[in-house]
């Protein structure tokens, strides 16, 4: 475990010549700490108790997840690929709902397939399959680059924008989705207001967006999930904007617990709905958002969350991490091929088109 002094543009995920530094997520924004990691099994673990979290992030991590549970592997090529198919399976039980989790590991396990058909041998497999894994990560930041610019051409100079749970550089390799034309307006010298919502029951609004906006002294006022209609009402929201972690073919968005409900707020105040994601979260195989699998969490989220009990002993509790937002609430969605509206069965696959 290493520590270091909170700084401007923080990496969730660093891999060195030997292992993976995570940026611990459970702890910000009080603490920055990196955790060492070596073995898929705490890869794992990371991404099921939330350290590192994020649509993104969580694929570029299991894919250097496959790299650690496969590379002390001493036998045949073909030994080294089960390993590699072994580690890409355990590792896709630890989140359900984030598409690019089994997007980056059915990639990890394409290309050790096709090196071993290279023939070539087992060291240089090794070294080419951590070379995708690196790839995955810095082809994330162009993406998210290209997001934003197509974003910012939504957004004028003045403007309020409101956005929920974390979509952030924490939440990919850099930059973001739907927090991605917020650092470009800076760039730019172009003024957003953004108001983030703090996101119960985890607080990823509170503890990372404005932990991260506020850092790279974007101008973000925090309010708590229930105020979002009330600023609505009082006109300063000019857009919302969200990411998402899975969205189905019919352009349905899954995304953190509560978008919903600012979907259908942004709906009876006449303000635009975003979406912002990679081609990476778009899922053509899931048909409609009803599909789409929902984690469930501990009930302790929402009783005891960060160690101080708000709710009664033995209380029911329903705690799902994730809604879906129908398609109709659904403005437009902004990829790095651009901005796609409805009718999205139809706009959605025309994107992959020449992939
Ligand atoms: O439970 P989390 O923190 O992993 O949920 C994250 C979100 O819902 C994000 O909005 C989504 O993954 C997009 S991140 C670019």
């Amino acid at each position: 475990m290493t520590t270091a002094p909170a700084h401007i543009g923080l990496k969730s995920v660093i891999w060195t010549s030997t292992h993976l530094d995570l940026l611990d997520q459970r702890l910000l924004p009080g603490e920055v700490v990196y955790l060492e990691l070596r073995t898929a099994e705490s890869v794992w673990d990371a991404i099921k108790n939330l350290a590192v979290r994020g649509a993104p992030a969580i694929g570029i991590a299991a894919a250097y997840g496959v790299v650690l549970g496969s590379r002390e592997t001493d036998g045949t090529p073909e030994q080294w690929l089960a390993s590699v198919n072994h580690a890409a399976e355990y590792l896709a039980t630890s989140r359900p709902t984030a598409v690019n989790l089994f997007w980056a590991l059915d990639r990890m396990k394409a290309r050790a397939a096709s090196l071993l058909a290279e023939g070539i041998g087992l060291e240089q497999c090794k070294q080419s399959l951590l070379d995708d894994a690196i790839a995955i990560q810095s082809e994330d930041e162009e993406t998210c680059r290209l997001i934003g610019e197509h974003a910012l051409e939504l957004f004028e100079d003045g403007m309020g924008v409101l956005t929920h749970c974390n979509a952030g550089g924490l939440a990919t390799a850099r930059y973001g989705t739907a927090l991605a034309p917020f650092y470009l307006a800076q760039e730019k010298g172009m003024h957003l207001k953004v108001f983030a919502d703090e996101t119960r029951p985890v607080l990823q609004g509170a503890r990372l967006t404005a932990f991260e906006l506020h850092q790279a002294g974007v101008d973000v006022t925090l309010i708590c999930d229930n105020m979002a209609g009330m600023v609505m009402s009082k006109g300063w929201i000019n857009a919302v904007i969200v990411g998402t972690d899975r969205v189905a073919a019919n352009g349905d968005v899954a995304n953190k617990i509560g978008t919903y409900s600012v979907a259908v707020l942004a709906k009876a105040h006449g303000i635009p709905f975003y979406v912002a994601c990679p081609l990476s979260t778009i899922d053509l195989n899931t048909p409609t958002g009803d599909l789409i699998p929902i984690e469930e969490r501990h009930a302790e989220e929402i009783t005891e969350g960060f160690g101080k009990r708000t709710a009664p002993e033995g209380v029911k509790v329903f705690n799902p991490a994730f809604d879906v937002t129908p398609n109709e609430l659904v403005t437009a969605i902004i990829t790095e091929k651009g901005i796609v509206k409805a009718p999205y069965n139809v706009n959605l696959p025309n994107l992959f088109q020449h992939e």
